[in-house]
Order: structure tokens, then C-alpha cells, then sequence
């Protein structure tokens, strides 16, 4: 029997390539998926191009928060991969409007649309360990509270618990994720590694925040996509799973990282600029639980992962040029200012 998936936010960063593993060659025979997406600045129709034509794939353009649109998609399918969201902090500083509208209560209308229908219905809600807040030292398991410093992050601990509690109060069948900082090929260039990436590939300074100390661990599109399919298909309903990468560096060690990947100098290409407000210091999950219980290890060494994904954004120049003239003209300012030297 096919399972009928809806997958939210399917035309970004992540969600497009869950999809396009899922249809392509190594994915599972028995599912049929239909990407739900408000193509806003970050979802791009593109990055679906190479699973449109497979005869499991629908689209549709609409809100999360169209209480009407979803309900009736809630009714067509068995299981929620939900994505959607407004996924970047620098912009959460700027306005929390749409975080809050689109994270919190844009997940309250898929949660309470898949309790109207019911059944055997799953729903896999993606978090981040941005909902832990910061730690220094050691990693946080699952048990950890939850302590958001961003409104970014506030809105997905609310969409987070609010997703929990719908399992805990209504037992419908939440399995919740919070994985590490993504990287690979089709990411948004307003993050750091692709950002820093088209920087250097045209030749403009990389604008790195602060005494660039912070630290993020990395965690490749595949393996994360690896983690979610563990979890949809083996996963307990109710549970937490966290999915890391196993790569820490402080931004500076990644910045080192890009110019060399990149051919270009620390002196003449990296400009220290004022932190970011409120700036986490460190992320870092503990992986034992979904290593333990369903098997997870992630297989992509850092290395290789850079590599290829500078390799991809020196190849895709028409993926990412227009996307980053629209960011320049876009009415969301640099959140940062120049400062000289080093901190
Ligand atoms: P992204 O910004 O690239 O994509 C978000 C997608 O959601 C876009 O296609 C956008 O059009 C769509 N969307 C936004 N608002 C919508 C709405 N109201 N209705 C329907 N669609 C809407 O984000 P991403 O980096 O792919 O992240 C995907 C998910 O993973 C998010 O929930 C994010 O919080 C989480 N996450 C991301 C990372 C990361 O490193 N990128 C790490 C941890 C967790
Ligand atoms: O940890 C998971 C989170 O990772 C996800 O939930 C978010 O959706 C995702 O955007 C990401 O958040 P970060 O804030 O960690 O990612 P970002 O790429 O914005 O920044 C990574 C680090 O690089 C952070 O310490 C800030 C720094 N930075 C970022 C930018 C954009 C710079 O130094 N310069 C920059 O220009």
C-alpha cells in the first residue's frame, strides 16, 4: 500500500532534498508525497525540478496557517513531514511577526487538522537544538529543558512543545526532531556557509560576527535526511530524537575552512563585524538516544561534505545569483555594522 506523505515546506533548503531522496533512485517503493509550500523568499520551485515529473509527486502552493487548504490535505494523507518554517535568526531579530505566525501557529493548524482526521496519522515535526539555548560545555539529551534565546528560536520551541503536547493530551502520533546546523548544496545564501561561499566564489569579504568564537556543529543534508527517515519509520510516537552531525567549529576554524576551499586569504577577504544580538555561544546534542534506538550514525565526513557543496555553488552560479540579488535588494538590512581589525 502507498503511504500518502505531506511534506511542509518541500521547496527549501531541507525539505526539497528529503524529497528528492524519497522519490529518487535508493528512496522507499511505497510512498507518494505532496509538497505543501507558501514559496516565501526561501522556498524556490527549482529545487523540485528533478522529482516533478515522478508520478508520486504533487505541489501545492498555500499557507500552513489556511486553516481550510490544510484540512483538506490533512484528509488525503497518512503521515506529516512538517519543514515549514520561517528558518532564520538574523531575520527573527529584525521582525518575530512572521516566526510566530508561521512556527507557532501555522504548526497548531497542521497539528489540530491531523487530529480532525485522525486514524494512524504521524506527524514528524522538525525542530533544532536552537530550542536548548547555549551551552558551554557538554552536550544536552533530549530530557534537557528548553531555554530559546532567539525569536526564532522561541517560535520553534513553541511549535516544539505545543507539537508534544497534541501527543500527551490527544495521543496523536508526534515524533519530534532537533537536529544541528545543516549544510550542502541548495542552502539559502543568507546562511553562513553559502553565503560566505558566494562571497568568496565573487570575489567580496566575508562578514564574520563578533570575535567569530561561536561554535555550531555540522550536520550534512544526507545524514539529516537519514535521521528523519529513521525516525518516520521507526521512531516511537511522543518521543524527542535529536540528530547531530559530530563536527564542532568555531566560526572562525569553519571561515578558515571556506577561503582555503575557496583559494582566498584570511587578511584580504574576512571583515569582523559587530555580533549578532543575543548570539548563542555553543550548540551541541547528544546523539545517543536515536544512535542507540534506531541505528543512527552520521556518514558524511565534513571534509568531503565542504568539498562538495563549494563545488556545487561553483557549478550552480544560476541557482544562486539571483537569489542573492534579491537578498541585496530585499527591505531586510544587514543586521550587522563594519568594525576594524580584529576583536
Ligand atoms: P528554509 O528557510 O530553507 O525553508 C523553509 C520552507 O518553508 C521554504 O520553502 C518556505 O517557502 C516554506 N514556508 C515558510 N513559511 C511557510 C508557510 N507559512 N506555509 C508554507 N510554507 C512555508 O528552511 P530549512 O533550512 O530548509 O529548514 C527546514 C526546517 O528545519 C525548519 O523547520 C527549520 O527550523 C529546521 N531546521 C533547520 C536547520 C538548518 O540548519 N537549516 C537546522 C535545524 C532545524
Ligand atoms: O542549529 C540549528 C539552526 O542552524 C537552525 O535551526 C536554523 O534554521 C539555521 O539557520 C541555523 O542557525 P544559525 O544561526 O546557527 O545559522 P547561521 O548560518 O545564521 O549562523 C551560523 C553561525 O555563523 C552563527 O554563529 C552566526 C555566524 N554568522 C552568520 C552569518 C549569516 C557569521 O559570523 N556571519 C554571518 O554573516
Amino acid at each position: 500500500m502507498t503511504i500518502r506523505i505531506l511534506v511542509t515546506g518541500g521547496a527549501g533548503f531541507i525539505g526539497s532534498h528529503y524529497v528528492r531522496t524519497l522519490l529518487g533512485p535508493a528512496g522507499p517503493a511505497d510512498v507518494a508525497v505532496t509538497v505543501l509550500d507558501k514559496l516565501t523568499y526561501a522556498g524556490n520551485p527549482v529545487n523540485l525540478d528533478e522529482v516533478r515529473d515522478h508520478p508520486g509527486f504533487a505541489f501545492v502552493q498555500g499557507d500552513i496557517c489556511d486553516a481550510v487548504l490544510v484540512d483538506g490535505l490533512l484528509a488525503e494523507h497518512d503521515q506529516v513531514v512538517h519543514f515549514a518554517a520561517e528558518s532564520h535568526v538574523d531575520r527573527s531579530i529584525l521582525g518575530a511577526g512572521e516566526f510566530v505566525r508561521t512556527n507557532v501557529l501555522g504548526t497548531q493548524t497542521l497539528l489540530e487538522a491531523a487530529l480532525r482526521h485522525g486514524g494512524s496519522k504521524s506527524f514528524v515535526h522538525i525542530s533544532t537544538d536552537e530550542v536548548y539555548g547555549s551551552i558551554d560545555f557538554g552536550s544536552w539529551p533530549e530530557t534537557d529543558p528548553l531555554r530559546p534565546n532567539s525569536p526564532y528560536a522561541a517560535s520553534k520551541a513553541a511549535g516544539d512543545l505545543i507539537a508534544l503536547a497534541h501527543h500527551r493530551t490527544h495521543g496523536l502520533d508526534v515524533r519530534v526532531t532537533r537536529c544541528s546546523n545543516n549544510y550542502g548544496h541548495h542552502h539559502f545564501p543568507e546562511k553562513v556557509i553559502p553565503l560566505f561561499i558566494t562571497n568568496l566564489l565573487d570575489g567580496r569579504k566575508v562578514p564574520l560576527y563578533g570575535d567569530g568564537g561561536n561554535v555550531r556543529d555540522w550536520l550534512h543534508i544526507d545524514d539529516h535526511v537519514q535521521g528523519i527517515e529513521l525516525v518516520r519509520t521507526r521512531g516511537r510516537a511522543g518521543e524527542v530524537y535529536n540528530i547531530g552531525g559530530g563536527t564542532e567549529l568555531t566560526n572562525k576554524e569553519l571561515t578558515a575552512l571556506l577561503l582555503e576551499a575557496c583559494g582566498a586569504e584570511w587578511d584580504s577577504s574576512v571583515e569582523y563585524v559587530t555580533d549578532r544580538k543575543g548570539h548563542d555561544r555553543r550548540y551541541s546534542v547528544d546523539c545517543a538516544k536515536i544512535r542507540d534506538e534506531l541505528g543512527y550514525e552520521p556518514r558524511k565526513d565534513f571534509a568531503t561534505g565542504l568539498a562538495e557543496t563549494v563545488t556545487w555553488y561553483r557549478e550552480n552560479r544560476a541557482w544562486w545569483e539571483p537569489l542573492r540579488s534579491a537578498r541585496h535588494s530585499s527591505a531586510v538590512s544587514p543586521p550587522f555594522e563594519r568594525r576594524t581589525g580584529a576583536p
